[in-house]
């Protein structure tokens, strides 16, 4: 399989970060992990500023403190997918959402590139000294919750969750550290150590 990195999103991006929103317009694909560069297509300016916010906010009942980073391929510098980690969880997010939220372009889907995405994810949140992640997915979406499920997410809930979603959604705690430990072999994938900026 191909290399694979976080970058932080920069001005330099902003054509290849729009041309990855589009893809998911012209498929017509849900799309998630963005940190909301899919309401901010016409000021992309505007959201890196958002961005920069995001990374100090205070936890509040409306905001937590997040990061956002493109999932880039090493071989063609491609932007592939987008993850939104949040540091901290309020109510809401402790009920839905939870700590990450992620997607993989259309065009580059089932060549196991979210399995490194959240693996890199759960790395973020082991920096900043979360234990326990909460992940949850939709249960007609096999796609996010067999990630889940191959990083070491285990079931703790299942429900009709009739505030937001009118679906099953299915509940995921996710021991980072084990996970980490447990799952070394995507390592071989990672590009570079550090976060690229
Ligand atoms: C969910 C999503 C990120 C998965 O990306 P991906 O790169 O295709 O996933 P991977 O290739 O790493 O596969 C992960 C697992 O899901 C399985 N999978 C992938 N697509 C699948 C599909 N359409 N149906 C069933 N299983 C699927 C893979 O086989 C793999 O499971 P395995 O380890 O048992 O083999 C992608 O489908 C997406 O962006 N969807 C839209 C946004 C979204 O729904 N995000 C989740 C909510 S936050």
């Amino acid at each position: 399989m191909e290399k694979l990195f976080f970058e932080m999103p920069t001005i330099k991006r902003k054509d290849d970060a729009l041309d990855y929103v589009n893809e998911f317009s012209l498929y017509n694909s849900h799309i998630n992990g963005t940190g909301g560069l899919n309401r901010y297509t016409d000021d992309y300016e505007g959201w890196l500023e958002k961005l920069e916010r995001d990374y100090i906010q205070e936890p509040d009942e409306e905001r937590v403190p997040a990061r956002t980073y493109f999932l880039v391929r090493e071989s063609d510098n491609r932007i592939v997918g987008m993850i939104n980690i949040r540091l901290v969880l309020n109510e809401k997010l402790s009920k839905y959402g939870g700590h990450i939220g992620y997607s993989i372009r259309p065009t580059e889907r089932r060549k196991g590139y979210n399995k490194i995405n959240l693996y890199l994810g759960l790395k973020v949140l082991d920096i900043y000294g979360v234990r326990e992640a909460f992940l949850d997915a939709d249960i007609d979406n096999p796609a996010s919750w067999k990630t889940i499920e191959a990083l070491g997410g285990k079931r703790v809930k299942e429900y009709f969750n009739d505030e937001y979603t009118h679906s099953v959604i299915v509940d995921y705690i996710i021991d980072v550290k084990e996970s980490l430990k447990n799952n070394k072999q995507f390592e071989e994938y990672i590009a570079v150590k550090k976060i690229k900026r």
